[in-house]
């Protein structure tokens, strides 16, 4: 764990554990009323049965540390059982995505400090240092837990819940590991690699003059931070119209696409936006946004699909 303050809390996570039905068991899983007519993004409708509970992990942690360095030490010392995934640790690879409160994040950069809730009906101030639940003086509104929080910390107290489950919008596999190939599939449909004509600049005596696709800054700063876009489905996680594509072909993958639309060197805008102009498409987009907020990458998610809408409506 890190060890940024040397003031010590407790905080106990809700984990929502999946195991799932082992493929012998597993009877026909498609819908008695037929199949889905398909979309040309793909989209996954096989949900995956199995046992569903939510599991209590209490532990002394830092304010400081985040949900991965909590997740390490549960499976570590208290219950190897415990399934999630991640990788770099360091918001690179994209790999942890998970829901935490509700929200989709990613587990190495969320910190206890920061998601921890102090529940209501917890009396977190019991002098005798036990934790209490049920009838509690009502002096608890948003303010007053707040001030809590932050008092806890100081004291090293017991911090509150923090809820964690797998990411929205995708079958789960298993506990916090949700299937995000059908994201990728839709991804890899939309030719995800920049495409060119091939034709180099030539001189005035027909000469090539250069063997390069040259861009200047401003050219650069069109698609740069979009190409920061780590595929974590954070934003797909938050949409409300997306759901493991079967509606929509989502906003990771629209991403994508807008950062080769803005590229001055790829040639094949028209055939992008042609492709993306479907019902299942960018048609699908509600504008609702919620795929803005928490984009790790600092991406304007639903800002930049705005931006797609218009320049498939002016082509
Ligand atoms: S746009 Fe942001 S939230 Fe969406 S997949 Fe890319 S990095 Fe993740
Ligand atoms: S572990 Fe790689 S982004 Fe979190």
């Amino acid at each position: 764990m890190s060890s940024h303050s040397s003031v010590h809390a407790t905080v106990t996570l809700r984990v929502h554990r999946f195991t799932p039905r082992p493929a012998r068991e597993r009877k026909h899983s498609s819908s008695p009323f037929g199949k889905r007519a398909s979309s040309p993004f793909g989209g996954n409708s096989n949900r995956v049965r199995g046992k569903q509970w939510v599991q209590e992990y209490r532990l002394l942690v830092h304010p400081e540390d985040t949900l991965l360095d909590c997740l390490l030490t549960i499976k570590r010392d208290i219950d190897p059982t415990l399934a999630f995934r991640y990788s770099c640790g360091h918001g690179i690879c994209g790999s942890d995505a998970v829901a935490v409160n509700g929200t989709p994040t990613l587990l190495c950069s969320a910190q206890v400090g920061q998601w921890v809730q102090r529940l209501p009906d917890v009396d977190y101030h019991d002098d005798e240092g036990f934790r209490k639940t049920g009838d509690v003086d009502a002096d608890d509104d948003a303010n007053a837990l707040e001030k809590d929080t932050e008092q806890a910390i100081a004291e090293g107290d017991d911090l509150g819940v923090i809820e964690i489950a797998a990411l929205p919008g995708f079958p789960v596999k298993r506990d916090l590991i949700a299937d995000i190939d059908p994201m990728l599939e839709q991804i890899r449909k939309l030719k995800p690699y920049l495409i060119h004509d091939g034709a180099l600049g030539t001189k005035a005596d027909g000469r090539i003059d250069v063997f390069e696709y040259l861009q200047n800054p401003e050219q650069l700063a069109k698609y740069e931070l979009l190409s920061n876009c780590i595929a974590c489905g954070v934003c797909e996680g938050a949409c409300p119209v997306y759901a493991g594509g079967e509606a929509f072909v989502g906003p990771a993958a629209l991403i994508n696409q807008a950062r080769f639309i803005n590229d001055s060197r790829d040639t094949a805008t028209q055939e992008r936006l042609d492709a993306l102009d479907t019902a299942d498409g960018i048609q699908a987009c509600q504008s609702v946004r919620a795929c803005s907020r928490e984009c790790p990458r600092g991406i304007d998610v639903g800002e930049e699909i705005w931006q797609l809408i218009a320049q498939v409506k002016e082509r």
